[in-house]
């Protein structure tokens, strides 16, 4: 199955929607890396805000654990960062702290920040693991701008080496500039006032704070010291560094370019839009990988979704968590599939997977539900109005119209009729069915488990089954009683009879 991968949270995830090609090879790496090809740039050192409430998110959830396509916000900045190749990487956490570090990727080294007193006191915290390290870049990042890029990251610190300044700060000029810190550049000095605490001459400055700097080490550390709290929110601000360090040896702006990335999440509506976009750069990466999406703006695909080329994704269809998707498939319209791994060739109409395994060339739907547990054969089929369960669904067999399968084993080339039911469950415990290769249940079968049903036996309609039926038999009634061999079939353990298995 030649697949692609688009992102795949908290592990070796690269984000690839929106990057043209080679541009990772733009981005400056690593003192090691580059000391190692003779270069002599500093360090760089990446911290990842993520310790606030997000109060304006009105959420019980902390803001960065809220998800776009399925993964948290703060992992998408977190994998931006990682094409720079950090020396190390924190992330300051405070604010349910447990569950954030739950979701973040192993590269990560979490800070605790106890009390969310400002940004700047959490850049104060990591500061304090950084301790005895003098040179190199800290570049610190928002946690809450999921679709900032590695190129603008990167950009960002290059600018700042090359300017040598002792701090260069992310800045955009937006239409709607509503809730952010606005910037006010004079030769070399920057200040940012937040809106509370700005003028109504400052509130009409366009060119905002997008919450990502780089700074001069040494810069950083001598000037986080000098912030106070006399501010509408007595908070410690980071952005009030910036004037400190301007005055000693200059801060500039640096802008960036394309816009899309300026979608910051406050609040809902923002995430929402946010969302939209990473939505696109998904389908449209899986597009330019060779998959056809009939309609775009109906079809669903998380960050961690895995689909091979010449799959047709049809309207409606939602993908979702750890699913994979092989080649020359069709899938939909109205597909729901989470954590759910699709063969080559298959299709699934209309139907609803949770766990399941479909397998090569094997069908499903419309209107099937696959529940965890559930692995269909290589040409299997399970059709309209099932639901299946922790079943092993063998090579051809077919569960065709109306059956519900719990905790079965259905060998190769086995046919259940209309409304065959397993009856699983006795209100205690599960219990298992097994059914043979090529068996055959007529309509209405009910299969109170545990019961095997043999190789090649076949269920009159209606059959009550509370006891083994042996190989290659016909059984009728309720409860059912074995009263000849099979139709066309000898009384034969090892015999396959195919030809009669379809109905
Ligand atoms: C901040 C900037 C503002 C900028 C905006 C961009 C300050 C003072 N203001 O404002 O100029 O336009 O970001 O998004 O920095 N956080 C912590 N610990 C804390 C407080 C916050 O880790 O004690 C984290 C949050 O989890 C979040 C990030 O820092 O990821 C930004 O915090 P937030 O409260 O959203 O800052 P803004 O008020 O938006
Ligand atoms: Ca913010």
């Amino acid at each position: 199955m030649a697949r692609h991968r688009v992102l795949v949270p908290g592990s070796q995830v690269r984000i690839l929607p929106p990057q043209p090609a080679g541009v990772s090879e733009a981005i400056p790496r690593s003192s090691k890396e580059s000391m190692s090809q003779g270069g002599t740039l500093p360090q760089t050192f990446a911290v990842v805000l993520a310790a606030g409430k997000g109060t304006r998110m009105k959420s019980n959830r902390a803001k960065v654990l809220h998800t776009l396509c399925g993964v948290p916000m703060v992992n998408y900045v977190i994998e931006a960062l990682k094409p720079l190749a950090p020396e190390r990487l924190l992330v300051v956490v405070g604010h349910q702290a447990d569950v954030v570090r739950g979701v973040l990727p192993e590269e990560a080294e979490t800070v605790l920040q106890r009390e969310q007193l400002g940004t700047g006191d959490a850049v104060r915290v990591a500061l304090e693991v950084l301790e005895g390290e003098e040179e190199g870049v800290l570049l610190v990042v928002n946690g809450d701008g999921p679709l900032i890029s590695d190129r603008t990251l990167g950009e960002l610190v290059e600018r700042h080496r090359s300017a040598g300044v002792g701090a260069t700060v992310l800045v955009a000029e937006l239409k709607d500039p509503r809730g952010l810190g606005r910037v006010v550049e004079d030769a070399g000095v920057v200040r940012i006032v937040e809106e509370r605490d700005a003028t109504e001459e400052e509130r009409a400055i366009v060119l905002v704070n997008l919450g990502l700097y780089a700074f001069e080490l040494s810069e950083i550390r001598d000037a986080i010291g000098k912030v106070d709290s006399d501010n509408g929110q007595a908070e410690l601000y980071l952005t009030d560094v910036l004037e400190i360090i301007g005055r000693r040896s200059r801060a500039v702006t640096y802008r960036l370019k394309d816009l899309e990335e300026a979608n910051l999440v406050n609040d809902r509506s923002q995430l929402a839009r946010a969302e939209e976009i990473l939505r696109r750069r998904i389908l449209d990466a899986h597009m330019r990988e060779g998959v056809t999406v009939r309609d775009p703006v109906s079809t669903h695909i998380e960050a961690s979704v895995e689909i091979g080329r010449d799959t047709v994704i049809l309207p409606g269809t939602f993908l979702r968590g750890t699913t994979k998707i092989g080649s020359d498939c069709v899938i939909g319209p109205s597909a729901d599939l989470l954590d759910t791994v699709v063969c080559d060739g298959a299709r699934v109409e209309h139907s609803v997977g949770r766990g399941a395994e479909v397998g090569e060339g094997a069908t499903v739907g419309p209107y099937a539900f696959l529940r965890p547990g559930t692995v269909l054969g290589p040409d299997a089929k399970v059709g309209a109005y099932c639901e299946v369960k922790n079943t092993r669904v063998g090579r051809g067999s077919k569960v065709p119209h109306l059956s519900y399968v719990g905790d079965a084993e259905i060998g190769e080339d086995a046919n259940l009729g209309a409304g065959t039911i397993t009856a699983n469950y006795d209100g205690v415990n599960k219990h298992r069915t097994t059914i043979g290769d090529g068996a055959f249940t007529g309509v209405n079968t009910n299969l109170i488990a545990p019961v095997t049903i043999g190789n090649g036996a076949y269920l009159g309609a209606g059959s009550v089954v509370n006891k083994d039926i042996p190989p290659g038999k016909l059984a009728v009634g309720m409860p059912a009683r074995v009263i000849r061999d099979a139709p066309g079939r000898a009384n034969d353990e090892d015999r396959r009879p195919r030809d009669e298995t379809e109905g």
